[in-house]
């Protein structure tokens, strides 16, 4: 089966073309370097850049993959969640190529998507049956169970989502955007005493940034910027872990499938290696957002029967729950 799986939901364009569980071909656009000196992504400029990339990489990514439109088997687009406008542009070009070439359009998850990053290129039997899921990024912090198939949540942020606490803490102590990357190597360099940042716990399995931000905020002109931006890092990162701890503790599981930009964060990444637990996450390119993992997931719920095609009233839901 071949799918041309499409991505919009933020500040990158991507075209997926996939064969089953394989990616034949990918381009991607990332916009961030028009993004860099508006110090965050305004939707309306990323809505351009999306509209004025996306034929180029289509046409681009069907090139690279020696495939013609008349081979492709059905369309796979990015719903939800994400920016309305940006997303309304990945689904305007998948809901006219599904009509101009009768193949079935699919509207897939971006969370979902994310958990699934991790599988691309293997077979899906290789998905677990259960496992525990943390996907840090951007736009969500999302603390979850993978069973039988379903995704459901035990906790997620309650305000900022952790990636967003990473970026607006660099632009408070003037970093280039986006400030996680910024804020990690940082941390890594940093030789003296880091900062005491508060580390928030909310008592179920929530997150909340927004309280720390205010901190840095408040302590950005008295304290040293480095020494704020590695204990910034520090105190989210054992916010994360501590919850990550407990679901292990009392939920049993043997498997953490992790996911999101803040992923590929190095703090993160040794704590989480310091436990009793087998890590899944994605390689490379597949864990930053990529069209891949929309062609990916719309694979495999394809394959379970698990997914409905789209009509042409599909519409981006800006704030779609992972799992639904
Ligand atoms: O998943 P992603 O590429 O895009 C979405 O938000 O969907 O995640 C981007 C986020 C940004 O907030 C960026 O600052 C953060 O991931 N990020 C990091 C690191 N690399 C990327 N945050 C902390 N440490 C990093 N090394
Ligand atoms: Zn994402």
């Amino acid at each position: 089966m071949k799918i041309l799986a499409i991505e919009t939901s933020f500040d990158d364009t991507s075209i997926a073309i996939m064969e089953n569980h394989n990616v034949i071909s990918m381009k991607t656009y990332s916009q961030v370097k028009e993004h860099t000196q508006d110090g965050g992504v305004i939707p309306e400029k990323a809505s351009r850049l999306h509209s004025k990339n996306i034929f180029s990489l289509i046409a681009l990514a069907l090139k690279d993959a020696n495939v013609k439109f008349k081979e492709l088997d059905s369309i796979a687009v990015t719903k939800g969640p994400g920016l309305v406008n940006t997303l309304q542009i990945g689904i305007t070009v998948a809901k006219t190529l599904s009509q101009i070439l009768n193949i079935p359009l699919y509207g897939i998850n971006h969370m979902t998507a994310h958990i699934y990053s991790s599988f691309i290129n293997r077979p899906i039997e290789e998905i677990p049956s259960k496992s525990l899921v943390l996907l840090v990024s951007g736009g969500h912090t999302i603390l979850a169970q993978l069973k039988d198939m379903k995704v459901s949540i035990l906790g997620e942020t309650l305000d900022d989502a952790i990636g967003e606490a990473f970026d607006k803490v660099g632009k408070l102590l003037d970093l280039k955007y986006p400030g996680g990357p910024e804020i990690d190597k940082i941390y890594n360099k940093f030789t003296g005493k880091m900062h005491e940042v508060p580390v928030t716990n909310l008592e179920n399995y929530d997150f909340s940034f927004s309280g720390i931000k205010s901190y840095i905020a408040n302590k950005r002109q008295t304290i040293d910027h480095d020494s704020l931006a590695a204990g910034f890092q520090r105190s989210v990162i054992e916010q994360l872990m501590m919850k990550v701890k407990k679901a292990i503790k009392f939920r049993d599981y043997d498997k953490l499938i992790i996911g999101g930009g803040v992923a590929s964060n190095s703090l993160l990444k040794s704590e989480l290696g310091k436990l009793n637990i087998s890590i899944i996450s994605p390689k490379g390119i597949y864990a930053v957002d990529n069209a891949a993992m929309i062609g990916y997931t719309a694979y495999y719920l394809i394959s379970k029967n698990m997914i409905k095609e789209e009509s042409l009233t599909l519409d981006a839901i800006s704030n779609l729950k992972v799992g639904k």
